[in-house]
């Protein structure tokens, strides 16, 4: 027998277990010091009341034998999949009710959807990137290549026609740098995807914090998206589902290469490998995108958008560079005086216990920068800015 030997070349551990790892450290060794987390991009507001009352009744389902659930769709309840049609057709996008696929979140589906490509593919990803795109295709001795994102270009690179790729990742609002596409500049990937007859991973976990117009929130708002983009969505940072674990893939039928349909093999792999999402997190998710319920996830949304507000204005005082924030709950900082990511991390952990994700861990480019999040509690969000302003300031 031999292990998997790409393991090699990832890695020891996922990046936010590194942070969560050194947090632990810190504190078994200063057990009076208070902590406080904008690392990991991990909700803290409760679930919505729509969705809390529609998972009661779901459980409620469950105790009776008319109402009972065993073995959901694969592709997950019509009565989900038709909440998410209307949601996309709310701003435009028609979806087919079988190019929607339910599934336990968008961070499995980004890793599993490799299983309908070929190894011999090459990958590009933007560099800095959330580590999963890479991790998942170095496992599986994939080719990567990187786009560079940096501050010259806003940190949304765009396609380069002498590089050829076959599966690009992209990522708007983007994790970690908090850029995002406009509709036009998504419509250059597009076409570059199409003359190339490669495919577009396209990562809209975080569409739910635009409220900038000419930014796109899903690529199928994109003329062409169809022939070449598969999308990833989440009810995590959408509705605070990231302990109650939901989300959404659509894979447009259109997307067709030498006689196999990404749709047919995506279900093919789901039914194999997949049993569903449950019932009740099912109808949990569905109370999202009742009018109620959008009206109840939007003022979280608000919520955490007033937090992203907090940091960023500590850094306008601070004088310090910055991406993101207002189309996005990250907020992506240059650290200060030149320090490297992890000497940052370590520098705000020791001198104001305040933990955020290093940049470098993100990428090369990432290196020198710092990723704040505003997923935290007012509370903690104030505290946290003020010893970050008080720390920087001398
Ligand atoms: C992050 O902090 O980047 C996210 O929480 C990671 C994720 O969504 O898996």
């Amino acid at each position: 027998m031999k292990f998997n030997s790409y393991f090699n070349d990832i890695a020891d551990s996922y990046l936010f277990a590194e942070v969560a790892a050194r947090t632990a450290k810190y504190a078994a060794a200063h057990p009076d010091k208070k902590i406080l987390r904008l690392g990991i991009g991990d909700v803290t507001l409760p679930l919505a009341p729509e969705v809390i009352k529609s998972l009661h009744a779901a459980v409620d389902d469950m105790s009776a034998k008319e109402t009972f659930q065993g073995y959901g769709p694969y592709e997950g309840y019509e009565f989900l999949r038709e909440r998410i049609r209307n949601y996309y057709s709310s701003y435009g996008v028609k979806l087919a009710l079988d190019e929607i696929f339910v599934s336990d979140g968008a961070k499995s589906d980004l890793g599993n959807v490799l299983d309908i490509f070929s190894r011999d593919n090459t990958v590009l990803v933007p560099d800095p990137v959330y580590p999963v795109y890479v991790d998942t295709n170095v496992m599986a001795g994939r080719k990567i290549i990187y786009a560079d994102a940096t501050e010259q270009n806003g940190f949304l690179p765009m396609p380069d026609y002498s590089v050829k790729a076959d599966i690009i990742y992209i990522c708007s609002p983007n994790n970690p740098t908090g850029a995002a596409y406009t509709r036009e500049q998504l419509k250059e990937w597009v076409d570059y995807a199409n003359s190339l007859g490669a495919v577009i991973l396209y990562d809209a976990a975080y569409e739910c914090f635009i409220s900038d117009d000419r930014l796109a929130r899903s690529i199928f708002t994109v003329d062409g998206a169809r022939t070449c983009a598969i999308e990833f969505c989440s009810f995590s940072k959408t509705a605070g589902f990231t302990g109650t674990r939901c989300g959404y893939t659509v894979v447009p039928k259109e997307l067709t290469r030498d006689g196999f349909s990404a749709n047919k093999m995506w279900l093919r792999r789901q039914s194999t490998k997949f049993n569903g999402v449950p019932y009740i997190v099912q109808r949990g998710a569905a109370a999202v995108f009742t009018d109620e319920g959008l009206k109840e996830i939007r003022a979280n949304i608000a919520y955490y958008k007033n937090n992203a507000k907090l940091i960023a204005g500590v850094m306008d005082g601070l004088g310090i560079k910055y991406t993101g924030g207002k189309n996005s709950p990250y907020i992506w900082l240059k650290c200060p005086n030149g320090m490297s990511s992890w000497e940052f991390f370590d520098y705000l952990l020791e001198n104001a216990q305040v933990v955020g994700t290093p940049g470098a861990g993100f990428g090369r480019n990432g290196e020198g920068y710092f990723r704040l999040t505003a997923f935290g509690s007012e509370e903690v969000t104030r505290e946290a800015t003020q010893r970050i302003q008080k720390l920087l300031k001398k």
